[in-house]
């Protein structure tokens, strides 16, 4: 049938010798018959990513089926991203992760791949690997945690670390108590049990159709899990045989299935960008008006933090990802393909909601309308996003004086000032924090409030930057904003004392001063300097603004999974 990895093995040459002589290490001959495809599982698993580290045993599974099914398994370790350890923030390396690992499996011999993928990065990572290569895969989401509980109430992973420390802040519960629950707050093996970036992804790759149907969201700790990963080692061997490739999965077709999907689950910002990101790697056509027109209207349906109540192993327990798709199920492109060769929708047959508390019914949603807004204005003329579902709805009308921030670092040193002239209705910028200017826009665009508001009593305040936000975060927070002020866009001339003026419904977002003299003013540009060397400086001459996906420029469209030249 012509496999890929005939190409190394095949033959009685010296260099088919040499490829199959190095690998003969317990393999039987027939392993390089031509007739096995070579599975490589890409996996993701690292003590430093500790969502991550339980992959071995997913690994193993995923190798029995591929056994099972005829083909040869090979783990491929790749570049991993722990999200709570990798500095200045891991988004900087999401690139560097995916041409790492695009690169590894266009190098070897295989001939299909099975992606294993959690924290937030990890997922995103692997499909604009496989979107680059093109080979025949799917991914095995590694799964949520199991829910902890600190003083009898669940902790919601993320979420409320935000909240805990807010509360030690505005001085309404105690430093001992706080730290107390570090140790409650990670029950298992997993990563975080809210609907943050990493559920959102897995959630995202099987809208998309790039997991066994019913995968996402199958807590880490299940048994269940190794039974899919079982059952995808199969599938990745039939994959192969049916020559099915990313390309004809990830259509623009599974794209807009995922953007409703985000809207019905209450997803993170952060899947607009991985989702551009990942479009632009195969060619899809997709921008952020997409997200907000297909978005529109579709209501929130999973009551998950960090916009809801319930956490992952809820929403397992009642009924899963498929039973939010059944209530939504005639929003989908009835067409677009999942790995299995079917359609999504078909996969929904006989998915059912156990739990209406958790998975609401399409007549009584969390929210009717729940899609990420795209703002467009004098502040981002090439957008900026606000997950609504997330905000204080009292404040997606607004206008207050901006309060600026250039940096992190200035935020920090002034934030708690007892003289900071702030108040309720002000409006905290921040900038200097999009994909150049930190670089890697680091998840710091829901700041803090100013502890004297807090003391008050104030829980939220309209925030806007650059920046991204952690997908366990909530509050009335603007993301994202396009140009960033380190790319000359219009953040880097606002003043603080400057009017400015949200407006959700109308998708604006403005700061009420002249066109002129805005324009006349001096850009504040406190970013680094720009790297003098490795990855940082390809970086930030490369990468793309957020409204793009924030990939480095070059790495747009598939390259295929053609390698030319042998290495002998
Ligand atoms: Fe890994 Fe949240 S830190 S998923
Ligand atoms: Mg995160």
């Amino acid at each position: 049938m012509g496999l890929r990895s005939s190409r190394w093995y095949a033959g009685d040459d010296r260099n088919s010798y040499i490829h199959r002589a190095w690998m003969r290490r317990g393999l039987p001959a027939d392993a390089f018959d031509g007739e096995r495809p070579h599975i490589a599982i890409a996996n993701t698993a690292s003590d430093l990513t500790p969502c991550n580290s339980h992959f071995g045993e997913i690994a193993e599974s995923v190798k029995h089926g591929v056994w099972a099914a005829g083909g040869v398994p090979l783990n491929l370790p790749v570049v991993s991203l722990g999200e709570t350890n990798v500095r200045p923030t891991a988004m900087l390396w999401r690139n560097l992760a995916a041409m790492a690992t695009e690169e590894m499996l266009r190098a070897n011999p295989i001939d299909g791949v099975v992606l294993l993928g959690g924290c937030d990065k990890t997922i995103p990572s692997l499909l604009m690997a496989a979107a680059s290569v093109d080979l025949p895969a799917v991914v095995v989401p590694g799964g949520p945690m199991l829910t902890g509980t600190f003083r009898g109430v669940p902790l919601g992973c993320g979420t409320d670390v935000w909240r805990l420390s807010e509360e030690v802040r505005a001085g309404t519960l105690s430093r001992e108590a706080f730290l107390e629950s570090e140790s409650s707050m990670i029950r298992s093996r997993g990563h975080c049990n809210t609907m943050g970036t990493a559920s959102t992804m897995a959630c995202m790759a099987e809208a998309l159709g790039m997991t066994l149907p019913g995968t996402a969201g199958t807590p880490a700790a299940d048994s269940r899990l190794l039974e899919r990963s079982h059952e995808t080692g199969r599938l990745a061997v039939d994959l192969v045989r049916r020559g099915l490739r990313p390309s004809q999965v990830m259509t623009r077709g599974s794209f807009l299935n995922a953007i409703v999907t985000l809207a019905a689950v209450g997803g993170s910002t952060n899947a607009v960008i991985h989702l551009l990101a990942i479009a632009g790697r195969l060619g899809v056509p997709l921008d952020l008006d997409d997200f907000d027109r297909t978005g529109a209207g579709v209501p929130l349906l999973a009551d998950l933090q960090p916009a809801g109540r319930h956490l992952m192993d809820d929403l397992h327990r009642a009924g899963g990802l498929r039973a939010v798709l059944k209530e939504v199920e005639d929003l989908l492109d009835p067409a677009a393909l999942t790995v299995t060769g079917r359609p999504l929708v078909e996969h929904l047959a006989g998915a059912a909601v156990h739990d209406e508390a958790v998975i609401r019914r399409r007549a009584e949603p969390v929210l009717p309308d729940a899609g990420i807004a795209v703002l467009r204005g004098n502040l981002a003329p090439d957008g900026a996003v606000i997950k609504p579902a997330a905000a204080s709805p009292h404040l997606l009308r607004h206008r207050g004086r901006a309060v600026v921030f250039d940096s992190v670092e200035d935020l920090h040193a002034r934030l708690d000032a007892p003289d900071l002239d702030v108040d309720e209705t002000s409006v905290l910028v921040l900038r200097g924090c999009g994909p150049k200017g930190y670089p890697g826009m680091p998840e710091v665009g829901n700041l803090p409030l100013p502890a004297k508001l807090l003391a008050k009593g104030v829980r939220d305040m309209v925030r806007l930057s650059d920046a991204r936000m952690s997908g366990t975060a909530y509050g009335t927070v603007v993301l994202h904003a396009s140009p960033e002020a380190a790319a000359g866009g219009p953040l880097a001339r606002v003043r603080t004392g400057d009017p400015i003026v949200l407006d959700v419904a109308a998708r604006r977002l403005d700061v009420d001063v002249p066109d002129g003299e805005l324009a006349a003013r001096e850009p504040v540009l406190d970013g680094h300097a720009r790297p003098l060397r490795g990855w940082e400086r390809l970086y930030v001459d490369h990468v793309t603004q957020a409204h793009q996906g924030a990939d480095l420029d070059f790495l747009l469209g598939s390259s295929g999974d053609t390698v030319g030249r042998d290495s002998h």
